[in-house]
């Protein structure tokens, strides 16, 4: 288990041979997860840097590239070299 910020553990939620997916903290799943180098492509949709707060706890603009910094670093783990 690599360290980093992220939450409590994941739960597997459900899985095929094709995939899996987790419920949990991004960061969590794919430190403990998603094997280094092993992604072609991710797509995320994440809580963006808007004025207007959301329920779900959205980051002011001036604080945002800070608070994304983490899931950058650990998207550039996981991704392939060509991902
Ligand atoms: C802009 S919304 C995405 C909405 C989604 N695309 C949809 O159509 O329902 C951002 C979502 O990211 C979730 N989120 C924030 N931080 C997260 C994290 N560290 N790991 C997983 N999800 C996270 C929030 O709870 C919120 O539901």
């Amino acid at each position: 288990m690599r360290e980093i910020a992220g939450g409590a553990e994941a739960r597997l939620f459900y899985q095929t041979k094709l995939g899996s997916i987790y419920v949990g903290d991004s960061l969590r799943v794919l430190a403990d997860h998603v094997a280094p180098a092993s992604v072609d492509l991710i797509v995320t949709s994440p809580p963006f840097g808007l004025v207007r707060k959301k329920p779900y706890g959205n980051i002011n603009a001036d604080k945002y590239v800070e608070w994304f910094r983490p899931f950058g670093e650990a998207f550039h783990q996981v991704l392939k070299s060509t991902g």
